[in-house]
């Protein structure tokens, strides 16, 4: 059986120097126009932290196509959390370091029941502070951080150092 790290490993594309000299951007767009593939994904990452979860929280921009697929095959709520700038209205806001520059995260306020237990998703775990920011965010909301799934990190870079303690699941690890 072919299984959700197969079938990164085979579609994953490397771009050297991009979008700067010296990065080597992963590309996971193959990975989600493969159906079979961006399926066995989603269906592991809820395997995975089965009964652990009460929302979803995608990071823009490409967490996004892993929220709203995972919302709707769990029947869950689903989080957006963009870029800065872009949300209305009373918003948490939390500034992070990036492989490549840096950037703000942010979040609406009262969106789910206090307490309520959120996974959050990404595409890529690099240096992990994109995503060490938007737990941040969730705890400040009032959430609780029920964990972090993304389809491949980044080994060398140790991001899982600057996320704490919470849980992560990465469905490849290079
Ligand atoms: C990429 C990727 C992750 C983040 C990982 O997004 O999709 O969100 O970088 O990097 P880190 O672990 O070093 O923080 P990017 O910021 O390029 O934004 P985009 O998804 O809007 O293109």
């Amino acid at each position: 059986m072919t299984t959700a790290s197969d079938y990164v490993e085979s579609l994953l594309a490397s771009y050297p120097d991009f979008p700067q000299p010296g990065i080597l951007f992963r590309d996971l767009n193959p990975v989600f126009a493969d159906a079979a593939a961006f399926r066995s994904i989603v269906d592991e990452i809820i395997d995975h932290y089965r009964g652990q979860f009460d929302a979803v929280a995608g990071i823009e921009a490409r967490g996004f196509l892993l929220a709203a697929a995972l919302g709707y095959a769990a029947d869950v709520p689903v989080l957006a959390v963009r870029k800065g700038g872009k949300l209305p209205g009373t918003v948490l806001t939390e500034e992070y370091d990036l492989e490549y520059g840096s950037a703000r995260l942010e979040l609406e306020v009262g969106q789910l029941p206090a307490g309520s237990r959120v996974l959050v998703l990404d595409d890529v775990l690099a240096t992990g502070g994109t995503v060490a920011a938007t737990n941040r965010l969730v705890e400040r909301a009032g959430y609780r951080l029920a964990g972090v799934a993304v389809v491949v990190e980044l080994s060398d870079l140790q991001g899982r150092e600057h996320i704490g303690d919470a849980p992560i699941h990465a469905i490849l690890s290079l």
